[in-house]
């Protein structure tokens, strides 16, 4: 099978593939609203210290899995000799399918969104709540999102996901760079500048930490194998540690990019009022639309049908990740050809969205599908699969497989994994740093916080 299998075209391939996994909505949707959700700029710290101390050495151990075995995340640890964990990679297949349920919905409104501003239609972020319980309008964007997912993943890894990723994610980065300049132009920018960079550390309690947690994870395609899979398709010749890096520094620098760009627009339009700021699934679709009104009707109709229309590709490149992942288990162990692999799985995966499309106000039952003990609020299906699959189960995730590298497969092969594409590796601080992340530091609080996170958010026990 090994010797078959298909590769990304070079490095470059690889990190435009990763990073484009990587990048989606989770920096430019999520990313702004958790922030404005609880901590300003106390979450956005905490959410760069967990990407790169904790979150970086796990994507070094994922990727390094994944070429050491060419397998998917449940075969690799057959592969490895440790067929007891197998478990770990269906746990990821769960979170992933979990995942992309509702964030084909979401893909679907920026997709929307497009059509919305090519039309000139800037009250659509005033009218954003009537707009996603147009069911027939956003079910249908969800579907041809779905269905653009499948085509790309059916045609496999360098004729569809690279050749896309490689165009695409630089041109949205050189947008949110010119946006970003033109917000700092605003009235109030300071104001919403401040908001986001300077820290209030009475700001931070303990649904901070795991909410910035579960973003650094469900941003960087962390903890459910997404990166085992993509690894097995990975050069020997790669050097697994700058690769990593790379990913790393450009997933969270993306993140940390629509922020600048998003807070200068928020303070903009309210007056300069931060106080009131609220985070919430709408956090950029109510905003943007009056940011780009304030362009001008020419430019700005352009310059937001754009935007949106990159968004909905950076969204493609992550979608077309999470779908690939249950689609090269099909293929590897179940011996399904791929093409029917990739249809079938896709229209299960569409129907699982089904509840979260509904889930914002259309149907009662799953808008206010579930109440948290100790909460008075009902919770959303839409939100209920969030916390569930990327908030719970992909620090889970990490954690279990830095236990399983450190104590199971051992470091010195892990070690032999990374020197094939960086023989210098042995004896560097990097080296150091990762041992002691995958032994000590990731185990003790990816599992303290997870453990945590369970009885604060579904408990109501509440530590800090
Ligand atoms: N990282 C993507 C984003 O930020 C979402 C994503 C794609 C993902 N693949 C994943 C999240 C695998 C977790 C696991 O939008």
């Amino acid at each position: 099978m090994a010797a078959g299998r298909s590769k990304f075209s070079n490095k470059f391939g690889f990190i435009a593939a990763a990073a484009g996994s990587a990048v989606g909505l989770g920096n430019i949707w999520k990313f702004p609203f958790e922030v404005a959700n609880g901590g300003g700029a106390a979450f956005v710290l905490m959410y760069l210290l967990f990407c790169f101390l904790l979150c970086f050495p796990v994507m070094v151990t994922e990727i390094a899995i994944g070429r050491k075995t060419q397998k998917n995340p449940v075969g690799a640890f057959t592969a490895l000799g440790f067929p007891k964990w197998r478990f770990l990679g269906i746990l990821g297949i769960i979170a992933g399918i979990f995942i992309l349920s509702f964030y084909n919905v979401v893909a679907g409104w920026a997709f929307g969104y497009f059509v919305q501003l090519s039309l000139g239609n800037f009250d659509i972020g005033s009218q954003f709540g009537e707009y996603i319980n147009n069911i027939g309008r956003v079910g249908a964007y969800a579907v041809v999102f779905m269905l653009a997912t499948a085509y790309v993943v059916s045609r496999g890894i360098s004729g569809g996901i690279e050749k896309a990723s490689k165009i695409l994610m630089p041109t949205l980065l050189g947008m949110i760079i010119i946006l970003v300049f033109y917000s700092m132009t605003l009235p109030h920018a300071f104001e919403g500048i401040a908001y986001y960079l300077i820290p209030q550390f009475s700001e931070i309690n303990f649904k901070v930490v795991y909410n910035a947690l579960g973003q650094a994870f469900f941003s960087l395609s962390l903890g459910m194998g997404a990166l085992i899979t993509y690894g097995s398709y990975v050069s020997k010749k790669d050097n697994i540690i700058s690769s990593s890096a790379l990913i790393t520094l450009s997933d969270a620098g993306i993140a940390f990019l629509a922020g600048l760009m998003m807070f200068p627009f928020v303070a903009y339009l309210s007056n300069g009022d931060m106080a009131s700021v609220e985070g919430g699934p709408g956090f950029i679709f109510t905003i943007l639309p009056g940011a780009f009104e304030s362009i001008g009707p020419v430019v700005g109709r352009l310059v937001g049908a754009l935007f949106f229309l990159l968004l909905a590709f950076a969204a493609l490149t992550s979608t077309i990740s999470l779908l690939e992942v249950p689609v090269t288990y099909a293929v590897d162990e179940l011996k399904i050809e791929r093409k029917y692999a990739v249809w079938f799985i896709a229209l299960f995966i569409f129907m699982m969205g089904v509840p979260s499309l509904i889930s914002s106000g259309d149907s009662y039952f799953f808008t206010n599908f579930i109440t948290y003990i100790g909460n008075e609020k009902a919770t959303s299906f839409i939100d209920f699969v969030q916390h569930v699959g990327s908030d719970t189960l992909l620090p889970l995730g990490g954690f279990l497989i830095t236990i399983f590298t450190a104590f199971v497969w051992k470091k010195n092969n892990l070690n032999k994994e990374i020197e094939t594409g960086y023989p210098g590796f042995k004896g560097t601080l990097i080296e150091k740093y990762i041992d002691f992340a995958i032994s000590y530091l990731c185990p003790v609080v990816l599992g303290v916080i997870f453990l945590l996170t369970l009885l604060d958010r579904f408990f109501g026990v509440h530590m800090f």
